[in-house]
Order: structure tokens, then C-alpha cells, then sequence
């Protein structure tokens, strides 16, 4: 047809033609294209529908993690709680009159840190001297205590030398993110391994002493008081000195938690009734119990047994950064066995675990390009309906990762409000974790969750690291002060006896 064009003598009625006929077909190719979009989408949709959680259901869920807040909480009810409710032996956050250097460990994901920070009172700024980071690799993830925290002390020995800091005794701040059962500031006891770590021998044992053991085989250099922190706590601690109403703490990186300050009176498992006291939530255990049940997807299943901790933290493998991409690897999987995706064709990168990165998914979200060359590389051949639904799969796990977090975080925004017995609540949360930074998605929009409350949220720089100092500070300030009261106790009992 169109060479027959050709032939006729008019060549702008040619032109004309052959552009009608070239707009005819991007019209075809426009209707064909969205109708078998249309199509896939629908059936796609079906697929992801279990992933979609109403406003109704995450009120329920919001519910049966109050309730376990609560278990977690109590003396009797502690020891069968999901959410363990951590008591940090943190009571204050800071004022802002904190001041010194301190040393501050952080480790939690595949890097250890070093760090030296000052904390200067007159600028009211924390100050990130110097620090050092060194690799965990695969096989000390996995190894024996000895190895890991021999590895701790190694890098520490190097930092300290590098810094000329092996003569003096700076006291320190380490960041474990781990659920510990804190018996004092520096006594830690490890619950259990989370996110990629499973070292032989440390469950149940005091973390700080381990730390201490590797640094005493050393002998080259010696450390003093340790306080041992969740990053959670870090990171609302950091916030908490640029903001003194920060009194929430939240990560969604490779894991995920959140703390808060909880009154003391409502901490059963702490002697004492005044004041209040930083709880870690542990809320990545939500659901351990089988509380969620009917949320887990059949995608959430694999991802869980096919972990190195089955069993453990269900809610933070369907949130953090760990887990998000594999689900979408088995979500795309399972469409294009379905022939939904890449007609029906698997590439032996999509085969393989945890092949899809979670960074893959907030860069498809940002645009086709990119949802086109990550596909690419993973060696899949796909078309542009293919990339769309994609996008779509991302978007989903996505979403639902964000709306979790934000029926958690209105749990404990609203009860905050609730023990305070106030009818609205300003509150604010200091956040953490490359999820959140790296997701536009991930800054929940709450306003639907807890109408009665508002809430600022504050990115931390480097929370764990400069958090740890921080926490560090306050104890010693709190030290300080308890100090001078002790002393001016007994120079009141000493004037007694002069006026008598
Ligand atoms: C750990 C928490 C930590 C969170 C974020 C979880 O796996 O259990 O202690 O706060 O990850 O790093």
C-alpha cells in the first residue's frame, strides 16, 4: 500500500497521505498497545492484589500492635511478647549543655564505623572529627563471636592509631543494631541475630563484654565506660539535639525499628515510676507470633524460609530494605510464568536470589529509562508494556512497605498522646535508614492514620554514629548532675551539723 503511494504525481498529496497514514498507525499501535496493557494490568493487578492493605486494615493492624506494645511491656507478659518492648536505660534526651569527644562504634549492616565526635555546647553541634569504615565480610557475617568482635577491635586499633588517640581513654558510645535485652547502659545481652548476621556464640551473651574480651586479647590499647545504643535511639538522640521535641526514633534501612520515650510507670519490667525511659519497640518482630497471618502473601512465605532466620521479624521482611527486592524478583517470577511479563521468558539472573536489588525498585519508580536498562541487565528480553508493569509490581511492594510503617509509627504517636492524656499531639520523629531516604513513598503521609496528632519528621545525619556520641553525653551529663546533687546532699548534712 505504501509503495503504491509512490506512484502518484502529486507529491505533497503523497506527503499528506503517507502522514495520515503514519498517524493512523500510531493510533493502531496506541489502541493496540493500551488495550493489551489494559489487559496484562488488569490481570496483573489481580496478581498484586494481596498486596493492596485498605485504610480499614491498617487500622487493624495499628490495633494488634498496640496490644502487643503493651504484652511487650509487662512483667508476665514480656517473655511470649513479639514485640519486646526494650527497655534502654536511656531517661532523658538531650538539653542541649551536653559537651566533649567520645568515641562511637556503629554496627549494624555490612560495614562496621569508627568514629570520632565532639559534641560542642556553645554551637550546639555534634562534630564528626574524623571516622573509619571497615568492611564485615560474608564469611566473619557468618562466622564465630571471636571473629567478629576480633575484627571490631582490629579496626578500632587502626582508627585510634591513625588518630593518635591509643593514650587516652575517651568514653564510648556503640551502636549495635541489634534486639539486645539491656540490663544497664553497658550491659547488653544479644536477643538474636537479625538482617544477614548469624555469628556462633553470641546470642545470650553480654555484647559490651565481648567487646571488651576482643580489645583485652589485644593489649594494645585499653577503652572506658561503653553505652551501649540501638540505632533507633541513635538516631532520635542525634535529631533530639537540633530538636528537643524529637522523642520518636525510626529506621527503614536494611532493617527496620523504632523507639520512643515511654513513661516510666507503663515500663513494668524497670523498677521505679517517675520520669520516663527510651523503649527500643523491636517492632521488626511484629507478627512472630502469627499475628499477621492474614497479610502474608504467599511471596512473603518464600522470602521468610528462604532467610537464614526463618520464623523471625516478619514485619520487617515485608518493610526493610533487606527483604524488598527479593519480593519483587518472586512477584516478577511468578507473572512471567504466568506470561504475563518478558513473554514468558526467564532470564538466569531473574532465576537467581536476591538478584533484584531494593535500590532497583525506587529507580524504576523514578522512571522507564531506568526500569528499561535495569531490565536489560538483568538479561530479560521485555517490551514497553513490560516495563510498565513492572513499574507497577515495584510501586505495590513499595506502597505497602510505606503504609506499614506508617500504621506502626501512628501506634506510637497516638500513644504517646494517649499517656500524656492530651486531645492532640505535636510530636517529632528523627529518621534513618536508606529506605526512607531514597524513597520518596517512604515519608508517610500520616495525617489518615492519626488525625489527632501532628507530626514533623527530621532526617538524621548519620544518627547512629553521632547518636551514639550523643547518647554517650546525655548519661554523662546525667552522671554529673546526679553527682553534684549526691554532693550537695551531703554538704547540706554537713552545714546541719555546723548550725547545730
Ligand atoms: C534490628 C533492630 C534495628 C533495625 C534497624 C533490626 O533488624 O533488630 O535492632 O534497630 O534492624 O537497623
Amino acid at each position: 500500500m505504501i509503495t503504491s503511494l509512490w506512484h502518484l504525481k502529486d507529491k505533497g498529496l503523497v506527503q499528506r497521505s503517507v502522514t495520515l497514514l503514519n498517524i493512523k498507525l500510531i493510533r493502531f499501535r496506541c489502541f493496540f498497545w493500551s488495550c493489551s496493557f489494559a489487559s496484562l494490568y488488569f490481570k496483573t493487578v489481580k496478581h498484586l492484589e494481596p498486596f493492596r492493605l485498605s485504610l480499614e486494615k491498617l487500622k487493624v493492624v495499628s490495633t494488634r500492635l498496640r496490644k502487643d506494645m503493651i504484652r511487650g511491656l509487662g512483667k508476665h507478659t514480656h517473655h511470649r511478647a513479639a514485640v519486646k518492648m526494650l527497655p534502654t536505660f536511656v531517661r532523658a534526651t538531650p538539653d542541649g549543655t551536653e559537651k566533649g569527644d567520645f568515641l562511637a562504634l556503629d554496627l549494624g549492616g555490612t560495614n562496621f564505623r569508627v568514629l570520632h565526635v565532639r559534641v560542642m555546647e556553645e554551637e550546639q553541634k555534634m562534630v564528626k572529627m574524623d571516622s573509619q569504615l571497615c568492611a564485615i565480610p560474608q564469611e566473619i557475617m557468618l562466622g564465630t563471636g571471636e571473629q567478629l568482635f576480633d575484627h571490631i577491635a582490629a579496626c578500632l586499633s587502626e582508627f585510634l592509631d591513625s588518630q593518635n588517640l591509643k593514650g587516652q581513654t575517651l568514653p564510648m558510645g556503640f551502636t549495635f543494631s541489634f534486639p539486645c535485652e539491656q540490663k544497664e547502659i553497658d550491659k547488653s545481652i544479644l536477643i538474636r541475630w537479625t538482617k544477614g548476621f548469624n555469628c556462633s556464640g553470641v546470642e545470650g551473651e553480654d555484647v559490651v563484654k565481648l567487646l571488651k574480651e576482643a580489645i583485652h586479647r589485644r593489649g594494645d590499647y585499653d577503652i572506658s565506660s561503653v553505652a551501649m545504643v540501638n540505632d533507633t535511639v541513635g538516631t532520635m538522640m542525634s535529631c533530639g539535639y537540633r530538636d528537643q521535641t524529637c522523642e520518636i526514633g525510626m529506621i527503614i534501612g536494611t532493617g527496620t525499628n523504632a523507639c520512643y520515650m515511654e513513661e516510666m510507670k507503663n515500663v513494668k519490667r524497670v523498677e521505679g515510676e517517675d520520669g520516663q525511659m527510651c523503649i527500643n519497640t523491636e517492632w521488626g518482630g511484629f507478627g512472630d507470633d502469627g499475628s499477621l497471618e492474614d497479610i502474608l502473601t504467599e511471596f512473603d512465605k518464600v522470602v521468610d524460609r528462604t532467610s537464614i532466620n526463618p520464623g523471625v521479624h516478619t514485619f520487617e521482611k515485608m518493610i526493610s530494605g533487606m527483604y524488598l527486592g527479593e519480593i519483587v524478583r518472586l512477584v516478577l517470577m511468578k507473572l512471567t510464568e504466568k506470561k504475563l511479563l518478558f513473554k514468558g521468558e526467564v532470564s538466569e539472573a531473574l532465576r537467581t536470589k536476591e538478584t533484584f536489588e531494593t535500590k532497583f525498585i525506587s529507580m524504576i519508580e523514578d522512571g522507564l529509562e531506568n526500569a528499561k536498562k535495569i531490565l536489560t541487565e538483568l538479561g530479560l528480553t521485555w517490551d514497553l508494556v513490560d516495563a510498565r508493569v513492572v513499574r507497577l509490581v515495584c510501586e505495590t511492594i513499595s506502597s505497602r512497605s510505606a503504609r506499614l510503617c506508617a500504621a506502626a509509627l501512628a501506634t506510637i504517636v497516638d500513644r504517646i498522646r494517649v499517656n500524656r492524656g492530651l486531645p492532640h499531639l505535636k510530636t517529632t520523629v528523627g529518621v534513618d535508614g536508606t529506605v526512607y531516604k531514597k524513597h520518596p513513598k517512604m515519608q508517610p503521609s500520616m495525617h489518615f492514620l492519626t488525625p489527632d496528632c501532628k507530626i514533623k519528621f527530621l532526617v538524621s545525619e548519620d544518627g547512629s554514629g553521632k547518636g551514639a556520641a550523643m547518647v554517650t553525653a546525655v548519661a554523662q551529663r546525667l552522671a554529673l548532675q546526679s553527682r553534684l546533687l549526691e554532693e550537695s546532699d551531703g554538704e547540706e548534712d554537713e552545714e546541719e551539723k555546723v548550725r547545730s
